[in-house]
């Protein structure tokens, strides 16, 4: 039976999230990278009464104006930056995205980015297979031990606090950056102690790790000018998303040795990665695979579909935290 509603998702998302969204509606599936523009939005948006979008499609107010039947946009991701929420909550327009589903998987990635960076993991494969193991090495590709080192967590939500959930079993001592202190029971089972100034947690730790979410506020904490506060023996992970750091410093303060490596998983303009980037020793570059797991990326898009599912079956009241 031919549906009144009209849905895009805007590329190919986990085809097993998808049935619900064939009951309620007709379902036009993008190409691949087909809506990263707000221009290819505009051109195709406007017969459509709901969205499952990814974080590269730039729902901005200029996009909304050319869509006056959209009445939701359920974002497969937990991050919502690409999405102009003020414009949508003027124009009524229900966005919902997927917490909590990603946290563990992304916590874990963090934890490999550490262990893969701080342990020279990448280098010494490189070296294996360029024939120069020649057997045990006393002095030979000597990183930095975990225990004992100093994490620092700037951003201590939901994936922050999984994240240093499992870096306490390594032995770290964990220091963290957020917009306010945790409680005190979670500061206790955690064993992190709070820093209100990030300068303070950037000139003392061994390891920084971001987890915050991308606002006007986050934009750039890791800049040009605070970047100079690390150790030169301190190590940067980035899970979170790419604007956060300012690129550019990052990898000019990695090429000049004035930080011993960095783990990353989002960047400023992806899929660019600033080519200074690309070359700045012990690195290591991942294409945004926080959430990359069977399970998590199932679970995400479910969610994602489900917000538009339930806005447009009218039971909004289903949706509880995952209307943002
Ligand atoms: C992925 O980066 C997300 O925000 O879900």
């Amino acid at each position: 039976m031919a549906s009144s509603f009209k849905v895009l998702v805007t590329e190919p998302i986990p085809e097993s999230a998808l049935k619900p969204l064939y009951d309620v509606a007709d379902v036009t599936i993008g190409k691949r990278g087909q809506f990263s523009t707000e221009e290819a939005l505009i051109d195709e948006i406007e017969p459509y009464h709901g969205i499952v979008s990814v974080l590269s499609n730039p729902l901005s107010d200029r996009v909304m104006e050319a869509a006056p039947n959209l009445k939701v946009i359920g974002n497969m991701a937990v991050g919502y930056n690409n999405i102009d929420t003020n414009t949508a909550e003027k124009r009524s327009i229900v966005v919902g995205n997927t917490p909590d589903v990603l946290t563990e998987s992304t916590a874990d990635l963090s934890v490999g980015l550490v262990i893969s960076v701080v342990r020279k993991m990448k280098q010494a494969e490189f070296d294996l297979r360029d024939d120069k193991f020649d057997g045990w090495e006393p002095t030979g590709w000597m990183g930095m031990e975990l225990n004992g080192a100093k994490l620092g967590i700037v951003g201590m939500g939901r994936i922050g606090q999984a994240f240093a959930r499992r870096m306490k079993s390594f032995g770290v001592k964990i220091g963290y950056h957020n917009r306010s202190p945790l409680s005190v029971d979670v500061e206790k089972k955690l064993a992190a102690s709070y820093y209100e100034n990030l300068s303070d947690l950037l000139r003392t730790s061994d390891i920084i790790s971001f987890h915050c979410p991308l606002t006007d506020a986050t934009r750039h904490l890791l800049n040009r000018d605070n970047i100079k506060l690390l150790k030169s023996s301190a190590y940067v992970i980035n899970t979170s998303r790419g604007p956060v750091i300012e690129e550019e410093a990052l990898a000019e303060a990695l090429h000049r040795g004035d930080i011993s490596g960095a783990g990353i998983d989002v960047f400023e303009e992806e899929p660019s990665v600033h080519p200074r980037l690309l070359t700045a020793p012990n690195t290591v570059l991942l294409p945004h695979i926080g959430s990359a797991t069977v399970t998590t990326r199932t679970k995400m898009a479910e969610l994602a579909v489900d917000v538009v599912v339930q806005t447009l079956s009218g039971h909004k009241e289903e949706l509880n935290n995952r209307v943002v």
